[in-house]
């Protein structure tokens, strides 16, 4: 069996699925997180892999960039894989004032600009919600470090266009950062009765100046999203 974009066999997939965008960091993830990871599909560069992690089954595969992509894999993966949870352990924009670059951020809701949602029901301004009990994991994981945020975050369609005044005004509505995926996936976790969470780590700052990340605190705090994507998942 394989779908459009899944290479696949029935079983492949374990349950939970780890879903960073980057193809490149989905490899380095599951070489560093995986026992004996094996290569289950491979399809336009997007490469699955399936493994033990503290000896339950565990898939990582990257989604690719924005809504249009993720909602493809997700859809696939919970309506034809049997999978159960997906966890995006990605990037996001800091747009809060209280949001430093190297912050995580849990992602309970996903305002966007994206019509994916609005197509779903018409009529419908839908609410992109992640699933209660992902979240909860997540938050549990933490133990509290002030360094993990908890909030809304903003799904746009574009990286480079920005409606002027719109971010600054998402930041006064408490949204913590902006990224390009969650939404997408939450509607497709609620369309499909399956469960969704994002959690992202700050690799920028749109609104606050300040030095970027260097390399290593970027992986450093891309392994602490890892982590709680991690307990999250496997709860
Ligand atoms: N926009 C969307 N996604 C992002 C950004 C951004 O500015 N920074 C990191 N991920």
């Amino acid at each position: 069996m394989s779908t459009p974009h899944i290479s696949a066999e029935p079983g492949d997939f374990a349950s939970a699925v780890i879903m960073p965008g980057d193809p490149y960091r989905a490899d380095r993830m599951a070489q560093a997180v995986l026992v004996e990871p094996k290569i289950i599909s491979d399809v336009r560069g997007i490469r699955a892999y399936t493994g033990e992690y503290g000896g339950r089954r565990l898939s990582i595969m990257a989604s690719g960039m924005g809504m249009p992509s993720i909602t493809i894999y997700a859809t696939e993966l919970y309506r034809f894989y049997g999978v159960e949870r997906i966890v995006r352990v990605g990037t996001a924009g800091g747009i809060a004032a209280h949001v430093e670059r190297g912050d995580v951020l849990v992602a309970l809701g996903a305002h966007t600009t994206s019509a994916m949602n609005e197509l779903r029901i018409p009529s419908v301004h839908f609410s992109a919600v992640a699933d209660f009990r992902l979240a909860a994991e997540a938050v549990a994981a933490a133990l509290g470090d002030p360094q993990v945020k908890v909030g809304t975050v903003v799904s746009e369609d574009h990286f480079y266009f920005k409606v002027p005044g719109a971010m600054e005004a998402l930041a006064a509505h408490g949204v913590l950062g902006v990224e390009m995926e969650a939404a997408g996936l939450y509607g497709v976790a609620a369309a499909e009765g399956k469960a969704a969470l994002a959690v992202l780590t700050v690799s920028d700052h749109l609104l606050a100046a300040g030095r970027d990340m260097t390399s290593e605190e970027r992986e450093t705090q891309f392994d602490r999203a890892l982590e709680l994507g991690l307990a999250a998942a496997l709860a």
